[in-house]
């Protein structure tokens, strides 16, 4: 039996489309294959905005052709798309039941008969994600069997670890409260085991997910086995903030980098800002969301701080490690946004300095508080706002990238094609490593994928870095 995997989002859907392959292969028996010749299509969705969603049907509908393959939907979903997915005869599974799936599917196959279900089944897809649904009875222990499945690394030299899933924030425009659930934090000491299994292996790149990884708060109820005796980590029973779980990490032998996305500002705490003075592995790289530079818009957005606070933070970032790469998540166009509000963020741009900011035009999410104000800025408005603040991080990311000229920055090898290799410099940026063009160095320049190399910048562009590589 086959299967295709389409993953919309971010990290944290790529880190869970890891352990959906690994459960459907392992589990299941499954291959892998291209989307139009797969038995099983499952769509790993993200709400952030209804853009994204769109696309997802777009993508869905070009699949309803003749061939009749069952379809799974899962990943985050809110409720009014979860009632159109279970009309049109899909199965909606939830990513916290992962380790059901087969069982669930198997049954389902059993039904299947993929006829059956085209000719208008909808009373058995609806009855068999019901029964898939009465496994989140017990929503905690339903979210760590599933953090705590092996994945199938897409990479064998970066790790996506999830540290902690849902948020409690609900902040006025987002949708992920309502399609993660609330906070769960995983035991500090199956995170450390992971992590330094992944390092016994050769994995030089642990990145730690979670929707606020900086209101991590894990119990410990033991010793990590693996470290238990003569190791160099001592963890006792109790809580594990996010800051000492850094510093347990960061006692693991072995030459990688950790880093972690993604923080809020109203957490930063000062132990945390500490960590990129002391924490050796960590990498001078931080994401820190501002969404707007208006503290009255902040305060709609029930962000829990202003924009003096942001600013203050960044400082306080920069003192512990002048290094420090920094990028931002920012929303144009948010109900009632005025042009002062909007200069606001473009002054509070131009001051940070940022090296990349994602920047988005303001999508209502249904059953979000900011979905009962008024979407009073137009499409046109929103984009005119995003273009702006993109020229100027045009500026400020050029210019900060000037500094790197003639540096020589430790760089984690990450492909390559026919003339060059391309890499990811220790404070994440994208570097283009130049070598030589004959065969002989294509067949080298393959072993470095994967490697640590240094690489001495000798151009830049505002998104780009380029560089020889040193011996
Ligand atoms: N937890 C992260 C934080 O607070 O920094 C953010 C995670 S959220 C899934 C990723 C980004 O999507 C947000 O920082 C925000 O900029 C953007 N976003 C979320 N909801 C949005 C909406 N309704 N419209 C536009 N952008 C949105
Ligand atoms: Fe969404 Fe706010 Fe939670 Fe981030 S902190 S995931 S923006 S609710
Ligand atoms: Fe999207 Fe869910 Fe991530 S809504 S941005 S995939 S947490």
């Amino acid at each position: 039996m086959t299967y295709h995997l389409a993953t919309y989002g971010c990290q944290m859907n790529f880190s869970d489309s890891e352990r959906i392959a690994a459960v459907l292969e392992k589990h299941l028996g499954f291959q892998p294959a291209p989307e139009n010749k797969a038995a099983i299509l499952i769509f790993n969705l993200c709400s952030v905005r209804q853009s994204a969603v769109n696309r997802v049907w777009g993508n869905f509908k070009k699949t309803r052709g003749k061939r009749q393959p069952l379809i799974i939907f899962t990943g985050c979903i809110l409720p009014p798309d979860r009632e159109k997915i279970r009309r049109k005869n899909c199965l909606v599974l939830n990513i916290k039941d992962l380790p059901h799936w087969p069982e669930i599917i198997r049954k389902t196959l059993k039904h299947k008969n993929i006829k059956t279900l085209k000719q208008g089944s909808k009373g058995t897809m609806k009855q068999l994600g019901n029964e898939a649904t009465q496994y989140s009875n017990n929503q905690k222990s339903a979210i760590k069997d599933y953090l705590s499945i092996a994945p199938r690394h897409s990479s064998n030299f970066t790790a996506y670890v999830p540290i902690m899933t849902g948020c409690n924030n609900f902040c006025s425009y987002c949708a992920v409260p309502y399609t993660r659930g609330r906070e769960y934090s995983r035991p500090p000491a199956e995170i450390i085991n992971e992590v330094s299994a992944l390092i016994k292996k050769g994995y030089k790149e642990i990145i730690l997910l979670g929707q606020n990884v900086n209101s991590y708060h894990g119990r410990s109820s033991s010793f990590p086995s693996s470290l238990r005796r003569g190791g160099p980590i001592n963890i006792g029973p109790g809580w594990c903030n996010f800051p000492s779980l850094l510093k347990l990490l960061d006692q693991i032998p072995g030459h990688f980098w950790l880093t972690f996305l993604t923080s809020h500002p109203k957490d930063l705490s000062p132990e945390l800002i500490n960590c990129f003075q002391t924490c050796e592995h960590l990498i001078p790289y931080l994401h820190l969301a501002l969404q707007s530079g208006s503290n009255k818009i902040l305060k709609s957005m029930n962000r829990h701080y202003t924009a003096e606070h942001f600013i203050d933070l960044i400082k306080k970032v920069r003192a512990a490690n002048p290094n420090v790469c920094l990028s931002t998540d920012i929303i144009v166009g948010f109900p009632s946004e005025t042009q002062k509000d909007f200069l606001s963020t473009a002054a509070i741009m131009k001051k940070i300095k940022f090296d990349m900011a994602y920047l988005a035009e303001y999508s209502p999410r249904p059953g979000t508080t900011a979905a009962r104000l008024k979407d009073n800025i137009s499409p046109a408005e929103k984009t005119n706002r995003k273009n702006t603040l993109n020229e100027i991080l045009k500026t400020t990311a050029l210019a900060n990238n000037k500094k790197l000229l003639g540096q020589t920055l430790e760089t984690l090898v990450v492909s390559q094609d026919k003339q060059n290799i391309f890499g990811r410099t220790k404070n994440f940026k994208n570097v283009k490593i130049i070598t030589t063009s004959n065969k002989q160095q294509t067949i080298n320049n393959k072993k470095l994928i994967g490697q640590f190399v240094n690489v001495k910048i000798t151009a830049v562009t505002a998104w780009n870095l380029e560089g020889k590589l040193i011996k």
